[in-house]
């Protein structure tokens, strides 16, 4: 599914930046500001896949919300709180094309629970179909055949296939996760964002995962503070530190730079640090 634009890029940042506002609890008159993004550029060319990485704080989970189109609440708010541009395939993010624009994105959430609220995964999974094929008019929103394979190839491309019919409440955490990831594959769309996948993932069910979302031929960001999650998911990486870029280049030249990443509040990977203790 998805809206078909002419654009070589599938993401483009442009001058983007971004504040919390807030209300104060004594003086509702009185705002305060959180500047989170500070003209922030990069772009992501189709199929490409980029870690965003950084520390707690540094605006990682702020940029894919906001490129996700998931900062909607915002649109319409008395204090315009971002300036710059985002564009998904060509097509500027704003108030009134958000919801095609997001045909486009699937987003993964940190953590699985925002994401899986229905009685059964496979509803859950049916759940952004159904929302999407009824948008659109398709008539294939009354197909319950076409609405079962879809959801049934989804589960088997995520290895949930015998779990259908479980609560996803009470699935395990890294079934969870594919769950949650499920919801974002049913509609097929072309860019996939995905915020801190391995975090809380033991390690058998982090390198599945991760070996997933690998397998996707999709535009892939993700954000994460695990060096070694970057090292091993994409040639690129952008570095944020304090809302602001400061590496966009090849993971692996800057991820060998202890120096860099110590001044950004981050580590080497395991990857090197064994390698410097040998
Ligand atoms: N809804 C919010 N309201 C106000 N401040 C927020 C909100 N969400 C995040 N922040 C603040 O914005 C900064 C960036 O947060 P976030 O984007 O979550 O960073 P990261 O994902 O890199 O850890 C942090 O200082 C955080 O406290
Ligand atoms: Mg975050």
């Amino acid at each position: 599914m998805g809206k078909e634009y002419a654009c070589d890029n599938a993401i483009k940042v442009e001058n983007f930046s971004f504040k919390y506002v807030k209300s104060d609890r004594q003086n509702q008159n009185r705002l305060t500001y959180k500047d989170v993004l500070k003209n922030i550029n990069f772009e992501v060319a189709s199929d490409e896949r980029i870690s965003i990485i950084g520390p707690n704080g540094a605006g990682k989970s702020t940029l894919l919300l906001n490129i996700a189109g998931l900062m909607d609440e915002y649109f319409d708010a008395k204090i315009k709180n971002d300036s710059g541009k985002i564009f998904i395939y060509g097509k500027q993010i704003n108030s009134k094309n958000i919801y095609d624009i997001r045909e486009n994105i699937g987003f993964v959430f940190q953590n699985p629970d925002d994401q899986l609220f229905s009685t059964s995964v496979f509803e859950d999974v049916a759940f952004g179909l159904i929302n999407f094929l009824a948008k659109n008019k398709d008539s294939r929103v009354n197909d319950k055949k076409y609405i079962e394979d879809t959801v049934n190839l989804t589960l088997e491309m995520v290895n949930l296939k015998n779990k259908q019919e479980e609560i996803p409440h009470f699935l395990s955490y890294g079934e969870k996760k594919l769950a949650a990831l499920a919801t974002a594959l049913s509609y097929d769309p072309k860019i996939l964002i995905l915020d801190e996948p391995s975090s809380n993932l033991d390690p058998k069910n982090r390198n599945n995962f991760i070996r997933l979302i690998k397998s996707l031929r999709k535009t892939m960001l993700i954000a994460t503070h695990d060096m070694d999650l970057a090292y091993e998911f994409s040639e690129r990486c952008i570095i944020l530190n304090e809302g602001k870029v400061v590496y966009d280049g090849k993971t692996k030249d800057v991820l060998k730079n202890r120096s860099f990443l110590v001044k950004n509040g981050l580590d080497l990977p395991l990857a090197f640090k064994n390698s410097e203790i040998v």
